[in-house]
């Protein structure tokens, strides 16, 4: 089989690293990748926001599968339009995507399947903004409405963040559609499913750190590493999120004839009494749950993915997990998460990947006009590592990351202990 994936972060290098073990696979290509993703698949220089260029590479290559990672190509619509030239495409269409796209619609639709979520109201303009923080008070938690990579949230425990939340969010125009929202308290997990909108194939569970720094302090960021599996969700939160909330929001999205297939990702909240919210949906694999997950996953992952796009799920075996534990530490540029300095010099990642079951992902990579591997983004690499404990896994994790070297290099060194 043929098969693109498109995307170029690490959670597009984890998925071509696993598709590029399956037997089915004849050559893989990637658009546009990065150079850690070279060494699994054949780059494609196209952006995944140039629609139709991918459009007519997966027409003219004959491509046989496409699988979409990030959450920009299914807003612009990529699986509509490749669906329309009869391909077979992995992600939601342009409607469903609405899921993650827009956060006033997913609200509408959890309160319309009768998911537990925080009580929300959406504003039309600022005025109303400040009225609503003024009748709700603190805490509060403020989003913009559309895709903001991850820096359109912000959870104000204070007068003076709610300010500057209500001040960044309409610095360009005092007519945004906000979602505010109930503050709520616990511990986070992410439970991502893969679905044909009917079958529904839950992939283990994870948990991200969000904030950039130790003790998760700081600001948030896209995440700053993972584990898989998670104390935060006991076996029996997992089957009740399974059937509460995602099942509910597939029968509704169904209903209204606007059916969902693909990753479906659920953010949950794990409150004191062990309550579970949805807080969000995205419609696309995490990055970097994504990295964890797959370094579990013992299955091979194509036939899964490409009988749910066939909507031909009766075949599919549920995937088989490995029992150990999977670690990730995301290595950050020197900024990350506010500006980012681009271009320094990275050494060091096979001696990282001579420690035994380290596996390094690349994010932010690029190669400069010397040949060399430097830093080209925010998240720039993701040092994974498996073991039977959490203890093996993370002593392996960090023994990989002592290994890389690069100026501005930051990380957090308390992955995989408790989120304060
Ligand atoms: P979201 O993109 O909606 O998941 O929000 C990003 C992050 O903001 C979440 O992962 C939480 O850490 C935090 N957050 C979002 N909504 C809430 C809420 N209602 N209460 C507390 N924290 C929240
Ligand atoms: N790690 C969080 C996300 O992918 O949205």
């Amino acid at each position: 089989m043929r098969v693109l994936v498109i995307g170029q972060g690490g959670r597009e290098h984890a998925l071509c690293w696993k598709l590029a073990q399956s037997k089915d696979i004849v050559q893989l290509y990637c658009a546009p990748g990065n150079p850690g993703i070279a060494q699994s698949a054949t780059l494609v220089p196209i952006a995944v926001d140039a629609i139709d260029d991918i459009v007519q590479f997966v027409c003219e290559e004959k491509i046989d599968f496409t699988v979409v990672g990030p959450e920009l190509p299914l807003s612009l619509g990529i699986v509509d339009r490749l669906r329309q030239r009869g391909k077979i495409v992995f992600g939601p269409t342009k409607a469903a995507a609405q899921l993650e796209a827009s956060k006033s619609f997913s609200k509408e639709i959890m309160r319309a399947a009768g998911v537990s979520t925080a009580e929300s109201v959406t504003v039309m303009n600022r005025q109303q903004a400040e009225e609503e923080l003024k009748r709700l008070g603190l805490p509060i938690v403020f989003k913009a409405d559309g895709l903001a990579a991850g820096k359109g949230v912000f959870v104000c425990l204070d007068h003076e963040q709610a300010e500057f939340a209500i001040e960044s969010l309409y610095s360009g125009s005092a007519d945004e559609t906000v979602v505010i929202e109930q503050f709520l308290e616990g511990r986070e997990a992410s439970l991502i499913v893969a679905t044909d909108g009917k079958r529904v194939i839950p992939l283990v569970p994870s948990n991200d750190y969000k904030r950039v720094g130790e003790g998760d302090t700081g600001l948030n960021t896209g995440g700053m590493g993972t584990i898989s599996p998670t104390a935060h969700l006991s076996q029996q939160q997992f089957d009740s999120a399974v059937q509460q909330i995602i099942i509910p929001v597939l029968k509704k999205m169904a209903e209204r004839e606007m059916p969902f297939s693909g990753f479906l990702y659920a953010g949950l909240m794990i409150g004191p009494q062990g309550e579970v919210n949805c807080l969000e949906f995205n419609a696309r694999l995490g990055d970097p749950e994504t990295q964890v997950i797959l370094r579990r996953l013992e299955s091979d992952l194509l036939p899964i993915l490409y009988q749910l796009a066939l909507g031909d799920s009766s075949h599919i075996e549920e995937p088989r997990w490995s029992s150990d534990v999977a670690v990730c530490v995301v290595q950050a540029a020197h900024g990350y998460p506010a500006e980012v300095r681009k271009g320094d010099l990275i050494s060091g990642i096979k001696e990282a990947e001579s420690v035994a079951e380290v596996v390094v992902f690349q994010a932010g990579t690029a190669v400069n006009n010397n040949g060399e591997l430097c830093s080209a983004g925010g998240r720039v690499l993701n040092v994974t590592a498996v073991g039977k404990s959490i203890d093996e896994a993370r002593a392996r994790a960090y023994q990989g990351c002592q290994r890389v070297v690069f100026l501005g290099q930051h990380y957090r060194r308390d992955i995989g202990g408790p989120i304060a």
